[in-house]
């Protein structure tokens, strides 16, 4: 496997020491969407929220900062959850495992974050499928990933791991989960001078 297939593969299910490093890195370079997205979703105490694809809980730790929330965790890397529940201590129910396939009652959460996660969704949708059945009517999901024209300049992002988004394509693979067109309102946003992402509010 050459480096840009192993990094594109780690990227998707950080593992072992080189997927610890990696998770620290993650950190680092989505504070900015991480920031973003938490101000979306602008939780409330209370609610209890999903964060899909946690990694290393750095979006949890913010998510607990801004409100009283009953928190929730899901992933499927075993090194992202153990590095999770060092970070957050009790302070969140995390769940190992890819949120396609967590029970979660339905209806069962205020709000929900998929960040950096949707890369790795099927073509029919099952990622949006079971955040929205997870999300109690009117509740939310934010979501962010980098646009396509800044992914395509990268060569992991060309592995056949990620799928790439415009805004167009966002909407659509949040529509293939069951959200609505008219609950969906995507917006483009510069992370960095050559890096733009897109961020993603849907209604259920
Ligand atoms: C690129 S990292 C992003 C981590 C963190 N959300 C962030 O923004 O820094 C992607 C994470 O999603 C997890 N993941 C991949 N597929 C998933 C799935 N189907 N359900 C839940 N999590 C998934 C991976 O294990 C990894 O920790």
């Amino acid at each position: 496997m050459g480096f840009s297939e192993g990094l594109a593969a780690q990227l998707s299910l950080p593992q072992g020491m080189v997927g610890l490093l990696l998770g620290g890195a993650m950190d680092i370079a989505n504070r900015v969407p991480t920031r973003l997205a938490l101000d979306l979703l602008a939780p409330q105490d209370g609610e209890r929220i999903l964060d899909a694809g946690c990694g290393t809980g750095a979006a949890l730790v913010g998510l607990l900062r801004r409100a009283d929330v009953r928190a929730v965790g899901i992933d499927p890397s075993v090194t992202m959850l153990e590095a999770a529940t060092r970070r957050l201590r009790g302070r969140a129910l995390l769940i190992p495992g890819t949120v396609e396939r967590a029970a979660l009652a339905p209806a069962s959460f205020d709000g929900a974050l998929l960040l950096n996660v949707l890369y790795f969704t099927d073509w029919q949708g099952r990622m949006a499928a079971a955040i929205y059945r997870a999300l109690r009517p009117g509740g939310r999901l934010v979501a962010y990933v980098t646009h396509r024209q800044t992914m395509s300049g990268w060569r992991f992002a060309q592995a056949g791991k990620h799928r790439l988004f415009d805004r167009q394509e966002l909407a659509s693979a949040l529509v293939a989960g069951g959200f609505v067109p008219e609950r969906i309102w995507v917006q483009e946003v510069p992370v960095t001078r050559s890096i733009r992402g897109l961020l993603v509010r849907a209604v259920r």
